[in-house]
Order: C-alpha cells, then structure tokens, then sequence
C-alpha cells in the first residue's frame, strides 16, 4: 500500500508526477472543505511535501513523520512544534545556489544602472528628448552580506568577479573567510555601498534590518533583499525610499507577499522582483527531485538527504 502524503500547496508538474507515481496524495490547497478532507486522513498521513505547515496542522495528523519542504528556507514550518512531536523536517538546499546569486547580481546590476527604467526610458520614446541619466557602478564599491551561508557565499564570489570588496555579518565569524566581519550589523552598513541580504527569516531575524540599519546605509546606499521580507522594516523602508533617505533598493521578497507595498510603484529608486530568486526550470527541478528523494529515504529508512529537524 502507498504511504498517504498530504501536500500543502501548488508543487512543480514533475514533483507533483512523481509523488503521485510513488505515493497516495492528498491536496490540502485544492480541498473545499480543509477540515473534512484532515479529519478524514487523520489515522492515515505519514509525511507532507510542502511548507506552511503549524502546529496546528501537525495536531490534526498524529501519525505524521516527515514534513519535506519545498525551498531552503523553511520558517513557514514550526519546527519547534515539529521537534517535539518527534516530526523530522528536510528542505532544498545547495540546488538553488547559482539560481539565488546570478539574480542577486542581475538585480544589482539593474538597480545600479536602473535598467528596467532605462527599457522604459527607450519604449515611451523619451530617448528622442534628452539623455538617461548617468548612474554608477559596481566596481570599486563594498557590498556587506547579510548572512554568509551557502547561498550568501555564492553571492560573495559574484560580487568579487564585479570587482566589489565583500565584507559580512552573522551571528558568527567564519575564520575560514576571507572576508572582514562585522559583529555589528549597523556598523557593516554604514561602511558597505551595498547591503545584500540573505540570511533565513522567522523570529531570529524579524525586522532586523530596521530603520538603525537604513540609516547607517544611508542615502548613497543600496539595499537588496533577496531573503524574506520579514527581516526589513518594510515601513521604514519605504519611506526612506520616498524621502531619498535610502539611495534605493532591489527587492525579491516582500512582508506579505505577493502584496507589495503600492508606494514602491512609483519610485525610481527601485527594483521590483516577484520572488523569482530559485524560479528556473533547471533548479525548481532539482529542488522537487529533492523534495521526493528526502520522502524516498525517510520512507525506505534511509538517512535523510537535507534534514533541518
Ligand atoms: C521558495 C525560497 O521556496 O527556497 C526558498 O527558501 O524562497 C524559494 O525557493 C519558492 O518560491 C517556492 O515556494
């Protein structure tokens, strides 16, 4: 008999094949009646694929071994709750390194050159009445990285190919690197030209980047947030934006995503993403097959390929 798997939302069409080949899925996000449909597989569910996932949720499935997360990041799973109750957690991580880095560059890039704005410049015909302004580079400059992981060093060799000087905060110093530490996140943004972030959300970093943290960065800088938009101050962010407080900002992630702060719509010192940091077919790809692979070897008592809890 296939193991009952409870999905929590919308997955890749391969991922969804292949689980569906492997295991009995049920669609929490399809179900009119969510409640029904747990209540009914109750005594059934052994593992879910999928984030999103409280404590809640966990309560309704007493037989539930394995959460497999669709992303690195995984703060939309309680994994307090998930390590009480003896539930093992895996995510993706490393297959969406490149991903996540070539476009944190591509929107450094954009947001230094405005390119997006410059594409709109040519098509409203405004090229035929003046110049585009002349903006500035990456070369030459500091870009301090917010979170010095996988992800944040595959960042730190782009931004060195660009010819910036990389420095980093954490919670820790990595003797290993080569990079200048900041044990202080506004003292590394008031000396960085760029604050890149990618470091995991969820409580420990709630608002971290606050209005302190603009302001050390300051009207001459650049915020990127290609991590979750909970570690800003979204408040603060755009109305230092507005106000030109803050030189400007390239953002992926947002607070309440997909709603993005409308006032953003207008500024010229912006770069907006709709989250697209893993969103290739090449790493989406790898991440579903990792998804599947972490439910294989739970399933089969294996050891787990990327487990978090
Ligand atoms: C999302 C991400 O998971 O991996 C992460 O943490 O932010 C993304 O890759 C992706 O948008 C799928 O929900």
């Amino acid at each position: 008999m296939p193991v009952d798997i409870l999905q929590t939302h919308k997955l890749l069409a391969t991922c969804e094949a292949e689980l569906e080949a492997k295991y009995t899925v049920h669609k929490l996000h399809e179900a009119a009646d969510r409640d029904a449909l747990l209540a009914g597989l109750k005594e059934r569910v052994r593992g879910i694929a999928g984030g999103h996932v409280s404590a809640q949720l966990m309560d309704k499935l007493p037989r539930l071994e394995i959460i497999a997360n669709f992303g690195v990041g995984y703060d939309s799973i309680e994994t307090g709750a998930a390590k009480a109750r003896n539930i093992r957690v895996t995510n993706t991580p490393n297959v969406l390194n490149d991903a996540v880095a070539e476009l944190t560059i591509g929107l450094m890039i954009a947001l230094a050159r405005r390119i997006p704005q410059a594409h709109q410049f040519v098509r409203d015909g405004n090229w035929l009445k003046g110049a585009f302004p002349l903006l500035t580079e990456l070369n030459g400059k500091t870009v301090g990285i917010l979170g010095l992981g996988r992800i944040g060093k595959e960042i730190a060799v782009r931004a060195q190919a660009m010819k910036m000087r990389v420095v980093y905060h954490g919670r820790r110093k990595q003797p290993d690197e080569p990079f200048v530490y900041y044990s202080d996140l506004a003292e590394m943004a008031r000396d960085s030209d760029w604050l890149v972030i990618i470091a995991p959300g969820g409580k420990g970093t709630d608002k971290i980047v606050g209005r302190k943290v603009l302001e050390a960065l300051g009207p001459e800088g650049f915020l990127v947030n290609m991590a979750r938009g909970t570690l800003v101050d979204e408040t603060a962010m755009v109305e230092m934006l507005r106000s030109k407080a803050l030189g400007g900002a390239a953002l992926d992630v947002f607070e309440n995503e997909p709603r993005v702060p409308t006032e953003l719509f207008g500024l010229d010192n912006v770069v907006l993403s709709p989250h697209q940091g893993s969103a290739t077919h090449q790493t989406r790809n790898k991440m579903g097959a990792l998804v599947v692979a972490n439910l294989d070897a739970w399933f089969a008592g294996e050891p787990l390929l990327s487990p978090v809890v």
